[in-house]
């Protein structure tokens, strides 16, 4: 006991002494920059009174969902909102998991096998990796949006090969080629798998949606606590992937179904979103307008179309010490830092948001630019 105790403590001392402690913090009242609230749903009154009718109307509502989805926790109105959202997405069906977390941890743990392959973009979410550690399928890393790399590594695939990549990066907001990506996973017979997080919402249905892709990807990924503003996730595919992650897929089959007010959260986010063009469009009116005026900044700025923005400071120290001096400005960024993200890339994560205005976002780019030039 005394020996884990000390373990604890050490581990906890060397992260604090290398800067690098992580520790809950309040919520904040400062102006937000930094959520995965991009279209304002989670904080939307209009939202919380459409989930509030719709729970009224229901004949029974548990506060609990009392089970797992294959033991007393399923519904019918949970399996009919999967196929409204599978339908809204253009796929064939969908498995809603609590989590987008425990949607790639199902995924990707029980469908590649021991001897086949999953590839995975070198900057792919935490959550995929660790589904795919969980296999025990080969493991490659490709170079971030490079397609040379991904053939190389297509080259050495053994077994059923998975390709994995987001449709919008989580720490660096930017887009992969992803007509190139799929047509270079067809030409060796893999699978293209797309994590959609950060995509759906600026581009409604996700971006493989709006290139009009989704019948030739494997499978897809929604979560629901990015732009949809609520919580848990869907895997969408075809009925056949439906049915096999029910049987395999340890993150569905081994947890609490999510209770009837998340899932009527979900379906009500989703008729929003579904009339959501005017909050998309002020989306991406202040993804413009930060482009517009972040120009004359010293400090280099990721490429990128979505929501998410980064300013790269290229150290921890010039990383947290801006995030500070913004935040004492009223403005809530948040600072990436290595070994979060590669040495030499530490930086700023803004999150633009629709109901950001004109005058916070003059803010944060004055105050930016102020800083790199004083
Ligand atoms: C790309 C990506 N996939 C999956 C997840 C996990 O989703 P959730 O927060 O619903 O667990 C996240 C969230 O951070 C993400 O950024």
């Amino acid at each position: 006991m005394k020996a884990a105790e000390k373990y604890i403590k050490d581990k906890l001392a060397e992260r604090l002494s290398a800067g690098l402690y992580r520790a809950l913090k309040p919520e904040s009242t400062l102006i937000d920059l930094c959520s995965n609230d991009y279209l304002g749903f989670a904080r939307s009154s209009v939202l919380k009174d459409h989930i509030n009718e719709e729970l009224k109307c229901l004949p029974l509502v548990l506060n609990g969902s009392t089970g797992s989805r294959l033991l007393s926790g399923n519904l019918t109105y949970t399996e009919d909102i999967e196929q409204g959202i599978a339908a809204y997405h253009n796929a064939e069906a969908g498995l809603i998991f609590n989590s987008g977390y425990d949607a790639n941890l199902g995924l990707f743990s029980s469908l590649p096998q021991r001897g086949d392959t999953i590839i995975t973009d070198e900057l792919i979410h935490a959550s995929i990796i660790d589904g795919a550690r969980l296999s025990h399928a080969n493991r490659y890393t490709f170079r971030h949006n490079d397609l040379n790399s991904l053939k190389d590594k297509l080259k050495q695939a053994k077994g059923n090969c998975y390709v994995v990549i987001e449709s919008v990066y989580s720490m660096d907001g930017d887009t992969p080629p992803i007509a190139e990506i799929l047509a270079l996973t067809e030409r060796y017979n893999a699978a293209l798998i797309v994590d959609e997080a950060h995509a759906v919402g600026l581009y409604k249905k996700g971006l493989v949606c709006e290139l009009g892709l989704e019948d030739r990807i494997f499978a897809r990924v929604v979560t629901f606590g990015k732009a949809l503003g609520c919580h848990g996730a869907i895997v969408l595919g075809s009925d056949a992937l439906r049915n096999y992650l029910i049987n395999f897929a340890r993150s569905f089959i081994y947890t609490t179904a999510a209770s009837v007010h998340q899932i009527a959260s979900v379906k009500m986010a989703y008729d929003l979103l579904r009339d959501a063009d005017e909050t998309i469009s002020a989306l991406k009116n202040n993804i413009s307008l930060f482009h517009k005026k972040i120009k004359d900044c010293p400090y280099p700025l990721l490429k990128s179309d979505s929501a998410i923005q980064c300013v790269v400071l290229s150290s921890n120290e010039l990383a947290r010490k801006t995030a500070a001096h913004l935040q004492n400005t009223g403005l809530d960024v948040r600072a990436i830092l290595s070994p979060t993200v590669p040495a030499g890339t530490e930086r700023l994560r803004i999150c633009l948001h629709s109901f950001n205005t004109a005058d916070e976002i003059n803010l944060l780019t004055n105050t930016l630019k102020q800083i790199g030039n004083a």
